[in-house]
């Protein structure tokens, strides 16, 4: 069989390999503490469920617009204009089976082969992933690590800016679980303006915060006609195999965006945009949701605290932390961050990613990290986990 040679350069999602030995190990009898699924184990509030069967009950099973039903999309626009400060319409959401096919359809609405395309590494990876997989060219930006967490190297985006047609920005960030200050956002959006970047602005985890308020990066000035907003359902309501987001944009790039939704899926499934209705109309089941991730966290950041050579600033966002083990990599005398995790897995049962599934690492990266997501896991076993872990590691 002769396969396609464009897939040559399609990526994936490498941390369903750390899946696929968890479970392994599981499998062998072994006890496993999954920080390495970006899933959330928290069952989606009830309302919502009952919208769906009730939907399908009333027979909405067919196929509906490529873009959405008008309802969902008026109150998408509302919703989502409300918490950015945005004047949206119906006209700006093209409603999508979730939040990741907005990178592609992004991706495929605005690059030509050859654009370069800023994108932040490390970040989620089908961000590189989707630009090698449409002929664009790749420029990764780099983070610094800072007292409270990470930083944008703003230096190298402005030396990059120059090469690029297109930006990808994720606040609220996965894997660093960081966010931009307001300085550095209007950074963000003074260079996007100044070199003409058509933005990705990636806010899977916009809601996902313990204290403050998010800000869009669409919402500063000249940044509304530039941006493609990513918007899901997955996270903010534990929805994620539901299969239901948007992608939010000026209209002409909507309208776009809507062709390629007839041309691949015709329409998001019906009964479950009609519960993203009720969803947006009585999101009080979100609440909970955040108050036990906050306990999960802070369980986290307590275990880690106690594991020598590992340090870790304590995001406000997001559900991950993305702790810097080097000093623990060395004293157990690893050679890679990838050796650490695969004998943790053996010797502790914990499991996690690393920084390697986060785009690819530069050579003169000396730090070492791993990626732990605390969605999946309970307090009681994220303490169990993590004081394995430290014994571990203190015994070296
Ligand atoms: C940064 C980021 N963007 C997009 C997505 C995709 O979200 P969804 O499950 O809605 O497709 C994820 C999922 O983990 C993510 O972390």
């Amino acid at each position: 069989m002769q396969l396609a040679q464009r897939l040559e350069q399609l990526g994936t999602e490498t941390a369903f390999a750390v899946s696929q030995a968890a479970n392994d190990w599981a499998a062998r009898g072994n006890r496993v503490y999954p920080f390495h699924l970006g899933d959330i184990d928290l069952p989606t509030p009830g309302n919502i469920v009952e919208a769906m069967n009730a939907a399908i009950a009333d027979g909405k099973t067919g196929y509906c617009p490529a873009a959405g039903i008008p309802l969902l999309r008026d109150a998408l626009a509302d919703d989502i204009g409300r918490g950015r400060g945005m004047d949206l319409s119906g006209a700006n959401i093209v409603v999508q089976p979730g939040g990741k096919p907005v990178i592609t359809k992004f991706i495929q609405t605005l690059m030509n082969p050859g654009d370069g395309v800023l994108y932040p590494n490390p970040g989620y990876p089908i961000y590189e992933s989707q630009i090698d997989y449409y002929g664009g060219r790749p420029l990764p930006y780099r983070y610094h690590e800072t007292p409270s967490g990470f930083a944008i190297d703003l230096e190298q985006l402005r030396e990059l800016a120059p090469q690029a047609r297109l930006l990808v920005y994720n606040n609220l960030q996965n894997p660093l679980g960081c966010e931009s200050t307001p300085e550095e956002m209007a950074e963000i959006a003074r260079i996007a303006t100044q070199h003409d970047l058509m933005v990705l602005s990636d806010e899977a985890y916009f809601e996902m915060r313990y204290s403050g308020t998010s800000t869009s990066i669409a919402s500063l000035p000249g940044m509304a006609e530039r941006t493609v907003i990513l918007y899901t359902f997955s996270k903010k309501f534990a929805m994620t195999g539901w299969r239901l987001g948007c992608a939010v944009a000026p209209v002409p790039v909507a309208e776009q965006i809507a062709k390629i939704n007839t041309n691949d899926e015709s329409c998001t499934t019906h009964f479950v945009q009609a519960a993203g209705v009720e969803a947006l109309r009585d999101p009080s089941g979100a609440a909970p949701l955040l108050v036990e991730l906050e306990r999960r966290r802070d369980a986290a950041i307590a275990g880690l605290a106690a594991v020598p050579g590992v340090s870790c600033a304590t995001p406000e966002a997001t559900f991950y932390l993305f702790p810097n083990v080097t000093v623990a990599v060395d004293q157990l005398g690893f050679d890679s961050v990838s050796e650490f995790a695969t004998e943790a897995l053996r010797h502790t049962g914990v499991s996690f990613c690393t920084r390697h599934h986060f785009g690819t690492a530069r050579p003169d990266e000396g730090e070492r990290y791993i990626r732990l997501a605390y969605s999946g896991i309970s307090v009681d076993a994220i303490e169990e986990g993590l004081s394995k872990l430290a014994a571990w590691v203190g015994s070296a």
